[in-house]
């Protein structure tokens, strides 16, 4: 049965090796995209789509995000006594969000392992997985219509995106079937990081979920798999081969901007993309792109 969501689950643990040396010591979550942590992004993505109540996954060096979501009275005060409102109030937003709790993953044994740790708190009700270095367009509504989806059907609702297809071999991939909704497939089935030519189809995960609470129990029987962790795509691919088990698993298809920031290349378009819509350094740094890229 469909619960109506209030929690979402950020998984933030992950070792971040492709942005080394930076994720040496910092969480890739909390690297700057213009002047916000990516993690921000996310956290206000589900506060956006009312869900208040959100539960952290962290790892080694958690510090730096629990004291990104929590009080800084030095800096309040210093703000507070230049009157620097602007400012100030940017370093409370973050604060006030949202009711924020955070639980240790210990060992980063993969992503299904980091939405285990989630269980206790979300008990027996669906909730929304939003990936803490992936971004979406803030202007785009993908959580909602998700949030809409699950609602109207019951089942577990991943977010798709069609890919290159050289590319499919990093992502996991849907095996679909068409549904009436020009937006909405039915996902009989999911293989993640197929060997190039080998791909079911170009719908790739992208890391926006909706989960029912029985994934919890396939996922505490998953062996770990490719990598020697513990895949979600593997517990989700259980869902979706048994719709008895819990309604199966459908996927909306997005088409807007998304933005994995744990990825290099990825995490530069994301900055210049995002501060070049921005109304204080956006004609500044157009301006200059244009002539940087003519200059090349
Ligand atoms: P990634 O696969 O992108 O994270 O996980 P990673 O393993 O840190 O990346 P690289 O390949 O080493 O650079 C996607 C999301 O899942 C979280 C990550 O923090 C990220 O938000 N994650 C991943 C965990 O919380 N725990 C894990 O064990 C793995």
């Amino acid at each position: 049965m469909a619960h109506r969501v209030k929690k979402a689950v950020v998984p933030a643990a992950g070792l971040g090796t492709r942005f080394l040396p930076a994720t040496k010591a910092l969480p890739k979550e909390m690297l700057p995209v213009v002047d916000t942590p990516a993690i921000q992004y996310v956290v206000e993505e589900a506060v956006n789509a009312g869900l208040n109540d959100l539960l952290m996954i962290t790892g080694r060096n958690k510090n730096a995000l629990e004291n990104h979501f929590d009080r800084n009275y030095e800096l309040e005060r210093t703000l507070e006594a230049k009157h620097d409102e602007a400012r100030l109030l940017k370093v409370t937003h973050s604060t006030d969000l949202a009711d924020i709790h955070y639980v240790r993953q210990g060992d980063p044994k993969g992503l299904g392992h980091a939405v285990l740790k989630a269980a206790h708190h979300v008990g027996d009700e669906s909730f929304a997985l939003l990936l803490g270095d992936d971004i979406i367009d803030p202007k785009e509504n993908l959580l909602e219509r998700m949030l809409d989806v699950h609602g109207s059907t019951g089942a577990s609702v991943v977010a798709l995106m069609e890919v290159d297809e050289e590319l499919l071999s990093q992502y996991g991939v849907a095996v679909i079937e068409k549904t009436d909704d020009s937006d909405v497939v039915r996902v009989t089935g999911m293989v993640e990081k197929p060997a190039p030519g080998q791909a079911p189809s170009n719908l790739a995960i992208i890391g926006r979920y909706v989960l029912r609470p029985e994934i919890f129990g396939v996922l505490d029987r998953t062996e770990p798999g490719r990598g020697g962790e513990i895949q979600l795509t593997d517990a989700l691919a259980v869902l979706a081969a048994d719709v008895s088990i819990a309604d199966g698993v459908v996927g909306v298809i997005f088409r807007g901007r998304r933005f994995d920031t744990g990825d290099r290349l990825e995490y530069l378009k994301a900055v210049v993309e995002l501060a070049t819509e921005r109304d204080d350094l956006g004609p500044g740094l157009l301006a200059w792109l244009r002539e940087f890229v003519a200059s090349r």
